[in-house]
């Protein structure tokens, strides 16, 4: 399994390890290569150890069930830091820390930290080896489970650092689970420290830190922390996109292919739409990526788009082959799933899977569990790891190094009210706007109280790894990049609108594929539209409804734009827009007061 011998003559990447694992003093230090033998060894070492169930080979091949302690369940965002000289430069949404403050507290942390563990060395490529958009990162992590996801999720191993060569630069990444096996500490099958986690960022010397979490976006490091938050900050200074979107690509009967990303925040649809399988015959839709873009501009000055990522870390509860057939075909063999209930024959469960419930489950506790019970089986977060080039409908081009230019941009929340099915902005300045005032009802993706309604502009509230009010100004700056006919046409949707029952009025998932089609129809110059105050909107004829049971009085709720409603939106974005005082672009500003003028008709 891997090497103890460095896999590398990279003197920065030789020289970093060395200091680290002085501070972290790990019992060994080992090379992964990548290989399916190493992935296979680390998951029986995890089978051994308790980390790991192995599910029925029969049910679901090479793939393992695993459990987190129920105090690590989650990103945390109250532990989440960007760190700076300067506290302005990270604004408003982020929490700041000093960079040298932060180091030497952690730097105490991290002291010994590793005892009695294995440090592994983990070289990983997010997007296609070698494309002109993709970077290399290198983490150094304590837990084996990290190191299986990001054999899924990245192109990791060997490959990459023959890529990295000896004189090639990367993004340097620390991370430990924080539960050192110190004499007579007994080591336990989720390893964490749940009331000491600190997930740190240093975007002046793009170097990620990630302490006391086994979870997620807090530990694979690759994704929110470097493909976003560190991304996002390099992105600004080389003048391209990190952003939380996904990428799919859709093609009319007899029409061109086009690719689209949309940015909703988490757990509000982009792994569902990303796959979504048509209702409207004849068309098709595939899949490029599920949470993460990376995009920068080609020669013909289009954006083109990559998938840093190589796998799906998706949202299991809610998923079914109703709802995301392509998703589920995608788990079928060789992945892990974190936080899900166990069947009795061996295989996996979680809410909403299958119509009629199990009889009788291991929930993600660990605990017996009957349908009587009365708590979720699966933890609402509970998450799959799956490789992408599993998914049935992975668009030819997904790894393409040169990416996919993209004809359009959707943002988009969960709003029970006020925010219509689809508008379109008039330009790229009002569809930043749009972006900025994305907002979204909480969901289970992060700790903290769901349902609430935040502002959460572009997806990007958790993720952005600087000043927000910079961040919006760059959107701006490369709208000027390019003009309106070769840059992405900007749209906002929202599945989520609930008739006075409290029931979605729109049945989302696979009908979703109506709102793309009138999306591909605007990009072509075509599709009915009516300008309304907050932008253009399908006309009640426009949308593809065929086949489909909706009531026109539903119909006209699901494309109503209230103006009542909306001018009573406009104190809070106003109060969402003042926190980023001065480093709020003036082009918004008059966006929002442009759109209170309008709605005063
Ligand atoms: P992250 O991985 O956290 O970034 O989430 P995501 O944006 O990929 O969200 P995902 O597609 O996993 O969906 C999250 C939840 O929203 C699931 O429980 C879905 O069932 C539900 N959902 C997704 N699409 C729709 C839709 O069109 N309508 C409705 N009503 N629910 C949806
Ligand atoms: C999200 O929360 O947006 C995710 C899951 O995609 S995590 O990787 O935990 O960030
Ligand atoms: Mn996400």
């Amino acid at each position: 399994m891997g090497s103890k011998t460095p896999l590398t003559k990279n003197q920065k990447l030789l020289t970093w390890i060395d200091e680290m694992a002085g501070i972290c003093a790990p019992d060994q230090v080992i090379w992964c290569d990548g290989s399916k033998e190493e992935y296979d060894e680390l998951a029986q070492m995890m089978v051994k150890n308790g980390t790991y169930v192995k599910l029925n080979e029969a049910k679901r091949p090479n793939s393992y069930w695993v459990r987190s302690d129920p105090a690590d369940v989650a990103r945390v965002e109250d532990r989440t830091f960007v760190c700076t000289k300067n506290s302005e430069d990270v604004g408003p949404t982020n929490n700041w820390r000093d960079t040298d403050e932060m180091k030497a507290e952690m730097i105490k942390l991290y002291t010994n930290c590793m005892k009695g563990r294995t440090m592994y060395v983990v070289p990983f490529s997010m997007g296609p080896l070698g494309s002109r958009i993709a970077h290399i990162g290198v983490v150094l992590t304590d837990s084996a489970y990290v190191v299986n996801n990001k054999r899924i999720m990245t192109r990791m191993g060997k490959a990459v650092l023959d890529i990295l060569g000896e004189n090639g630069d990367f993004i340097p990444c620390l991370h430990s689970v924080g539960m050192p096996l110190k004499e007579g500490v007994k080591d336990v099958p989720w390893p964490c420290n749940a009331n000491n986690k600190y997930i740190t960022h240093f975007p002046a010397e793009r170097t990620i830190w990630s302490y006391g979490s086994g979870y997620g976006g807090n530990a694979l490091v690759g994704k929110k922390c470097f493909a976003l938050r560190i991304a996002s900050s390099m992105a600004r200074e080389e003048g391209w996109l990190a952003e939380h979107m996904l990428i799919l690509g859709i093609t009319p009967p007899n029409g061109e292919k086009i690719y689209v990303t949309a940015a909703f925040p988490s757990a509000c649809g982009k792994t569902n739409l990303a796959m979504l399988i048509p209702t409207i015959p004849g068309w098709k839709v595939e899949c490029i990526g599920d949470d993460i873009a990376w995009m920068k501009f080609g020669e013909d000055g289009r954006l083109y788009a990559i998938n840093p990522e190589a796998g799906f870390f998706g949202v299991a509860p809610g998923t079914s082959m109703k709802t995301n057939p392509n998703c589920m075909l995608t788990m079928k063999e060789n992945c892990i799933f974190t936080n899900v209930a166990y069947t009795e024959d061996g295989d996996i469960w979680w809410e909403e899977m299958t119509d009629e419930l199990p009889a009788k489950l291991t929930d993600w506790k660990g605990n017996d569990w009957t349908p009587d019970t009365g708590t979720p089986a699966a933890h609402p977060n509970a998450r799959f790891t799956a490789p992408a080039s599993q998914c049935p409908v992975i668009d030819p081009a997904w790894e393409d190094p040169k990416g996919v230019p993209i004809s359009a941009f959707l943002f988009g929340g969960r709003r029970g009210s006020v925010v219509p099915l689809i508008h379109q902005s008039l330009n790229w300045q009002h569809g930043t706007f749009l972006g900025s005032i994305v907002s979204s009802e909480k969901t289970a993706a992060a700790a903290g109280k769901v349902g609430e309604l935040r502002y959460d502009p572009f997806a990007m509230l958790p993720f952005c790894g600087y000043h927000m009010g910079d961040y919006f100004n760059h959107w701006l700056t490369i709208g000027k990049k390019g003009d309106e006919d070769t840059l992405p046409k900007i749209f906002y949707v929202n599945w989520f609108l609930k008739n006075k029952n409290g029931k979605f009025l729109w049945p989302g998932y696979g009908e979703n594929s109506r709102v793309l089609k009138w999306v591909v129809e605007r990009v072509n110059g075509e599709g009915k539209a009516e300008k309304t105050a907050i932008g253009w909107v399908p006309t009640k004829d426009a949308l593809d409804l065929e086949g489909l049971d909706i009531s026109p009085d539903e119909l006209d709720e699901l494309l109503k734009v209230d103006p009542e409603a909306w001018k009573q939106q406009i104190p809070l974005i106003r109060k969402h827009f003042a926190q980023f005082g001065d480093r709020l672009p003036a082009g918004l500003q008059e966006e929002l007061d442009s759109l209170e003028k309008r709605l005063k008709g």
